[in-house]
């Protein structure tokens, strides 16, 4: 363990919250940009919070990594013993009630490798504020309950930096002297600094134009490097969507005359909203058919739509503090979600966000970092951009609508932005505005973001044949999470439907109803144990539970094989058909990996492939779910089901069932593939993504077989595609055989200069079973395309082999264990964000097997000892070690 000294980072505490001191009404920033510094010269009017328990409280500005040249209060040039400084501030004590305060500041956005705050990115300069990246521009009261009015005005050379945005409206420019110009922006919301933005650069451009239903006109801008302006046709599109789904949904409209995007290739996260001005990592901008596949459109589409709609649930309507993170985030969330389902096909959307959920979410929900929805404390705020933020916030949002329907839904919401318009307000205002809108007690429902965990629904049932009863015995629990040993019953929304021997949706009435109310309701599930009785049940049903998956909760129920099959033919509701092959799935799955371990023959049972064979010859169904039947759960998914890991059973069962559903079904596979075949040109639209993931599933398949006759389909595939998303597939495939050299090369040498597409092929390789070991990624980060300084590039090669390659990362010998320290201790030093989230691919060690255990505890504690981590790894390694 790391030793406790003046230099551990402490943890901040939700209960420590008090309102500022100050409230800060204008702030005008001049920015004077530079190759080797840049200068900042920002001019606040601030007044005493008459809220703060303290009238004579100090002035303390938060500010790192600065250099202050002067500070002037009310005009008076403050000598040192007016102020004092420190690494993280600039404190005044003696304030008057009302000040302006002149302070200018030098900076080095050329040297700024964590790409927070100000930083160069080529030779363009880019700023990234959220969280706590304003600090690193000036000295300010940098927290989200602190809104002011900004003017900004940014001066550069010419030649240079010919385009220089910022937030808002830009109101003047000119030329300055020889060689310089300025443009002056102002934003006429009042925001807090995390929304702050600025660009300047060389920059191409991409307009186009919105009308709102008020029939107001909206400039849209899309700005990247000039080789790209040929990728951001979806991306204007995917802008003009959002905008009319966001009226036509929420009555929503923009409230600016310019909505700017700037694309990025050194970016930590997928995008930020920024007021009028969001800044983008290129992966969620760029698309041209040739290069980007269809998940890449489709995340594109749902990233624009996500940023967009933080106009109003993040900017319009903000946060209090930071561990309301999830009140614009889940809530946005949320809100891309929809739109996504409304674009294209609504289960499959909410198959794909269950699967993210569980994969992700539930892993972090049963380690070290597990946490709640608002969580209590952090150590570094960067750390809590999570799955568990982000998408179970997404799931407690959706059991809003659940409960109320969408009618309900939407009365809340209007009366949340009525009543907290221009305001920074916390989880409890939203759902206070769900409840005061409905008339609905939402009391017991705060649980949902107090408690970390993922719940247990634990159901039983009982068919009364004489007295047509069907009964459902529904028990809770949820485990313990650090810091929190004993959890209280939640509100949990069971959707669910009986489904007869017919495969129709039984009647459902309640005991004590006069009438049946359809056949599929949303039962509250409220206490540790309950019971619903259903009456009139003619004959024994198969029951269909969680329906659309309609919480965030683990279910179990002892279906039969045969109950689960039935399901998987006729539930009415999509999700619960994909459940059904996934449980059965898991089931044999589990099998497989037990066999490994023990060293028995891995075979297939005949009712499981009987069942896969009829889903894929069910030609009435939506092929992109046919798909995602036949899509095997993630080797991590797998681990967290184990009591004990053992990587190399999960690899084996995993394989084997692939392999052995191949050979079992190969003439069915091809069929299908032929069958699927499409040569018309590229096409974004939800039937033709379904039809290229079913030929692809079935792609992958037939490339498992060892035969040179399937290789070669592959081939020709990767050779005569006319787009990303097949040939890529087709590479996958290749990749695990000798014969995908010669076809990553010919990928490498076409694409040398496409930064983003050489991320696929880092990533193809990182997760190859034949490629993905320790000495092919270190020969890799040697290639031209790599750099460590990249975000993306760490990701799409590091990232994807240590998250997601489980057998490869977790080799025996524990290379892939130094080898991630080594990485991570390198990386810290240049972007400590970067390197946190390298540091989560210790969180299973655990439940590792001994031997593996053992040799990731020792790698945390050398990363442990080392002197000067960032407070970001520092707090990741530390609670893996708690
Ligand atoms: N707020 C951004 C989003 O959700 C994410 C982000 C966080 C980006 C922090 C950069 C830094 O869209
Ligand atoms: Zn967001």
């Amino acid at each position: 363990m790391a030793k406790l000294d003046a230099n551990t980072p402490q943890a901040i505490q939700l209960r420590d919250y008090t309102p500022p001191a100050f409230l800060i009404d204008k702030v005008d920033l001049t920015f004077e940009l530079d190759e080797t510094q840049t200068r900042v010269i920002s001019r606040l009017v601030l007044h005493r919070n008459p809220a703060h328990p303290d009238a004579r409280a100090a002035l303390c500005l938060d500010g790192r990594e600065l250099e202050l040249e002067s500070v002037k209060l009310d005009g008076e040039v403050l000598d040192g013993s007016r102020y004092a400084l420190d690494a993280e501030s600039l404190t005044i004590a003696a304030m008057p009630d009302n000040a302006i305060l002149e302070i200018v500041t030098l900076i080095h956005p050329e040297t700024n490798t964590s790409l927070n705050g100000l930083y160069r990115s080529g030779a363009n300069f880019y700023s990234q504020c959220e969280a706590e990246g304003f600090r690193k521009i000036t000295y300010y009261l940098d927290r989200p309950d602190v809104m002011a009015r900004f003017t900004t005005t940014v001066v550069a050379d010419k030649q240079k930096w010919p385009v220089l945005l910022s937030n808002g409206n830009k109101v003047g420019e000119g030329q300055l002297d020889k060689s310089r110009h300025w443009v002056k922006w102002v934003d006429p919301f009042k925001k807090p600094a995390y929304l702050f933005a600025l660009v300047a650069g060389k920059l191409s451009k991409l307009a186009d134009k919105y009308t709102t239903g008020s029939g107001r006109e909206v400039a849209l801008e899309i700005f990247v490097e000039p080789a790209d302006l040929d990728k951001c046709d979806h991306a204007m599109e995917s802008v003009k969507k959002s905008m009319r789904w966001d009226e036509q949904r929420y009555g929503l409209e923009y409230d600016l005359d310019t909505y700017m995007i700037v694309a990025v290739g050194d970016f930590n996260m997928g995008a930020m909203e920024n007021k009028g001005l969001n800044i983008f990592n290129t992966k969620y901008v760029l698309a041209r058919p040739d290069t980007a596949t269809d998940v890449d459109f489709d995340g594109i589409e749902a990233v624009i739509a996500h940023e967009y709609f933080h106009n109003w649930t993040g900017n319009r309507v903000t946060c209090r503090d930071w561990f309301q993170l999830s009140l614009k985030e889940g809530l946005t969330v949320f809100r891309d979600q929809e739109f996504s389902a409304d674009m294209g096909s609504a289960s499959v959307q909410r198959i794909e966000a269950v699967r993210t959920l569980r994969t992700h979410q539930f892993a972090e929900d049963a380690g070290p970092m597990a946490h709640p929805v608002r969580p209590e404390s952090y150590i570094e705020i960067n750390n809590f951009y999570t799955v568990t933020i982000y998408e179970k916030g997404a799931e407690v949002v959706r059991m809003y609508q659940t409960l109320l329907g969408r009618e309900g839904f939407r009365r809340g919401m209007d009366l949340y932005f009525k009543r907290h318009d221009g305001q920074a307000v916390t989880c409890d205002d939203f759902r206070a505005a769900m409840a005061d809108a409905n008339g609905y007690d939402f009391s017991q429902f705060a649980r949902w973001y107090s408690q970390a965990g993922t719940p247990v629904l634990s159901v039983r049932a009982r068919y009364d044949a004489s007295a047509q009863t069907y009964t459902l015995e529904v028990a809770q629990s949820c485990p313990a999470t650090p810091g929190q040993s004993e959890k209280l019953p939640f509100h949990i929304p069971l959707a669910l439907g009986l489904v007869g021997p017919d495969g129709a949706d039984l009647p459902l009435q309640l005991a004590g109803e006069n009438e049946a109310q359809g056949t599929q309701r949303v039962l509250s599930v409220k206490e540790a144990s309950q019971t619903f009785t259903f009456v009139n049940v003619p004959v024994e049903p198969v029951p269909s539970l969680l329906r659309n998956f309609s919480a965030p909760v683990k279910l179990d129920f002892p279906y039969s094989r045969a109950q689960l099959v039935h399901l998987l033919a006729h539930d009415s509701d999509a999700f619960c058909r994909w459940e059904a092959s996934q449980t059965l799935m898991l089931e044999d799955l589990q099998d497989l990996i037990d066999a490994a371990r023990q060293g028995q023959p891995l075979a297939l049972k005949d009712d499981f492939v009987a069942a896969m064979r009829q889903v894929l010859a069910n030609e009435a169904l939506d092929p992109a779910l046919v798909a995602l039947m036949l899509t095997l759960p993630a080797e991590t998914y797998l681990a967290d089901q184990q009591a004990e890991i053992d990587p190399d059973a999960i690899r084996a069962g995993r394989d084997a069932m692939r392999l052995g559903l191949a050979r079992a079904l190969r003439s069915e596979l091809k069929a299908s593939y032929l069958r699927l075949q499409d040569d018309s040109a590229y096409r974004f639209e939800a039937e033709a993504v379904a039809r290229r993931s079913l030929k692809n599933v079935c792609l992958g398949y037939l490339t498992e077989l060892d035969e040179p006759a399937l290789l070669e389909l592959a081939e020709q595939q990767y050779a005569k595609a006319n787009n990303m998303t097949d040939a890529q597939a087709a590479l996958a495939g290749l990749v695990n055989w000798a014969e995908g050299d010669a076809v990553l090369d010919a990928f490498a040498k076409k694409w040398a200069h496409e930064a983003l597409v050489m991320d696929k092929w880092f990533t193809l390789q990182a997760l190859s079973r034949r490629l993905g070991n320790v000495q092919q990624i270190k020969a890799l980060m040697q290639h031209p395309a790599f750099a460590i300084t990249n975000p993306n590039k760490v990701r799409s090669l590091i990232g994807a082999f240590v998250h997601n390659n489980l057998a490869g990362f977790h080799a025996a010998d524990g290379s892939g264990y130094s080898f991630i320290a080594d990485t991570i201790l390198t990386i810290d030093k240049l972007n400590p964000q970067v390197a946190a989230r390298l540091a989560g691919s210790f969180n299973r060690w655990k439940k590792m097997e001994a031997g593996r255990r053992a040799a990731m505890q020792a790698q945390l504690e050398r990363l442990a000892a080392q002197v000067g981590l960032s407070r970001d790894v520092y707090e990741i390694v530390s609670k893996n070690l708690q």
